[in-house]
């Protein structure tokens, strides 16, 4: 296993060539990097796209937007999932996340690692792709959001 910097932590993680990845999952990459260029972010002028592959193999596309008054921005991973969600998919299968960030992967912050805690697919998990736009060869990490969120809180095991 592969020793990485991630978000100014070390992990173990599982980083792949984005060639040997499944077609779906190169996919998912593509609409989240296309997604990308759509980000509103002159405050941070840190773009994000995020994509979202529900159960019935759609895919939902986000990227970030801010706010003049920054505690109104939406990180793109949200704007993916709530696309999704107000189409009535509830089911999220994976999503992928692309950044352009020197060290290590951009991943997902902590309230929106809750946010997609909340739909895994049949109460399971959901694979997590982060990526960078360019960098050729490509790699990504890959992830799940149950393994960037562990002992999260679920309102159905807190009765
Ligand atoms: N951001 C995302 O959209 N997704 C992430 O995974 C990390 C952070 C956004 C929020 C804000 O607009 C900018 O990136 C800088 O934090």
């Amino acid at each position: 296993m592969t020793q990485v910097f991630i978000n100014g932590a070390t992990d173990a993680a599982n980083v792949r060539e984005h060639d040997s990845l499944d077609a779906s999952i190169q996919e998912l990459i593509r609409a989240a990097a296309e997604a990308r260029n759509h980000a509103y972010c002159p405050y941070s002028n840190f773009a994000v796209g995020a994509a979202i592959r529900t159960s019935d193999g759609s895919i939902y596309t986000g990227c970030n937007i801010e706010n003049g008054a920054y505690a109104a921005s939406i990180c793109a991973e949200r704007t993916a999932a709530v696309k999704a969600l107000s189409e009535g998919k509830r089911q999220f299968v994976a999503c992928a996340v692309v950044a352009q960030q020197d060290n290590g992967f951009t991943t997902p912050c902590g309230v929106c690692r809750q946010f997609l805690a909340e739909f895994a697919s049949n109460g399971r998990d959901i694979a997590l792709y982060a990526a960078k736009p360019t960098n050729l060869p490509l790699r990504v990490l890959c992830t799940s959001v149950l393994q960037l969120l562990p002992n999260g809180f679920s309102f159905s095991s807190s009765k």
